[in-house]
């Protein structure tokens, strides 16, 4: 079942001056369906952010639209849009955005606590996240007194609770060493196959795309490739490596 599908995306930053705007992102079709786990990579600059706030309503494109569930969220009002973002997406940030007022599994609480859920449920659902990400010893703790990784998983936590239906992540392990990036790919995998919720990451970081199942590259504001993981992360990688080779050369 589809659950994303972007139609004709254009995405210009014109400024004051429209003779100096340029579309970054220029006639981008996409569909991805339910369960599916990908990666958007691309050179810095290429684009990846700009995609996925549009996909994830954060921003308006400027010509086309995105259907989520085959709702047109591009036709959304502001407040209709915040609502639907709310109810049906999951999102982490590279530097993770927790608060270090509270502990890990308070911060992960809070979007529970904001829809004014019973206490209950909430403790029972930190808890099953919190085992399942392998974070539960130190759920307790507050984020400076943990490691990075344990805290991308504590925003990762925070993210799935409200049961999304999409989970975006910009540059998810942008902070992480390689060990604690993998570590936190495999989770995610994990969490891809066992909640079949659907993820949408971007990275620079051919490693952590091959944990995913589809590659989407981007280039000069459309797509380069768009290549799928036959089960084999290994050959994936290597498949991975060739497109950037072939994205990032002349030919
Ligand atoms: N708010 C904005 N106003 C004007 N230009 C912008 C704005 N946001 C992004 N851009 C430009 O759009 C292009 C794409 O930016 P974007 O952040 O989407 O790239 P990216 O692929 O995520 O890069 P990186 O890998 O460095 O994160 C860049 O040239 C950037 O300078
Ligand atoms: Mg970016």
């Amino acid at each position: 079942m589809e659950v994303l599908k972007a139609n004709n995306i254009v995405k210009n930053y014109s400024g004051l001056f429209n003779y100096s705007s340029k579309n970054i992102i220029n006639g981008l079709n996409i569909s991805i369906n339910q369960g599916e786990f990908t990666a958007i990579m691309g050179s810095s600059g290429s684009g990846k952010t700009t995609l996925l706030n549009i996909f994830s309503g954060v921003d308006r494109p400027t010509i086309g639209d995105v259907e989520i569930m085959g709702r047109n969220i591009s036709k959304l009002n502001d407040n209709e849009r915040a609502i639907f973002r709310r109810e049906n997406f999951g999102m982490i940030f590279q530097n993770f955005n927790l608060l270090d007022d509270l502990t890990l599994k308070e911060n992960a609480a809070l979007p529970l606590v904001i829809q004014g859920q019973k206490k209950e449920y909430i403790e029972e659902k930190v808890d099953e996240l919190f085992k399942l990400l392998n974070i539960y010893e130190v759920g307790d703790k507050y984020p400076t007194g943990v490691s990075q990784g344990q805290r991308q998983r504590a925003a990762c936590c925070r993210a799935l609770i409200t049961n999304p239906k999409i989970v975006f992540a910009d540059e998810p392990t942008g902070n992480l060493d390689s060990k604690a990036a993998k570590k936190f790919m495999s989770y995610i995998k994990l969490i891809n196959k066992n909640k079949k919720v659907t993820i949408l990451l971007a990275t620079h970081d051919s490693v952590a795309a091959s944990y995913c199942s589809r590659v989407i590259f981007i280039k000069d504001g459309t797509i380069f490739a768009d290549i799928y993981n036959n089960n084999n992360d290994k050959n994936f990688h290597n498949k991975i490596l060739d497109c950037l080779a072939i994205m990032g050369g002349e030919n």
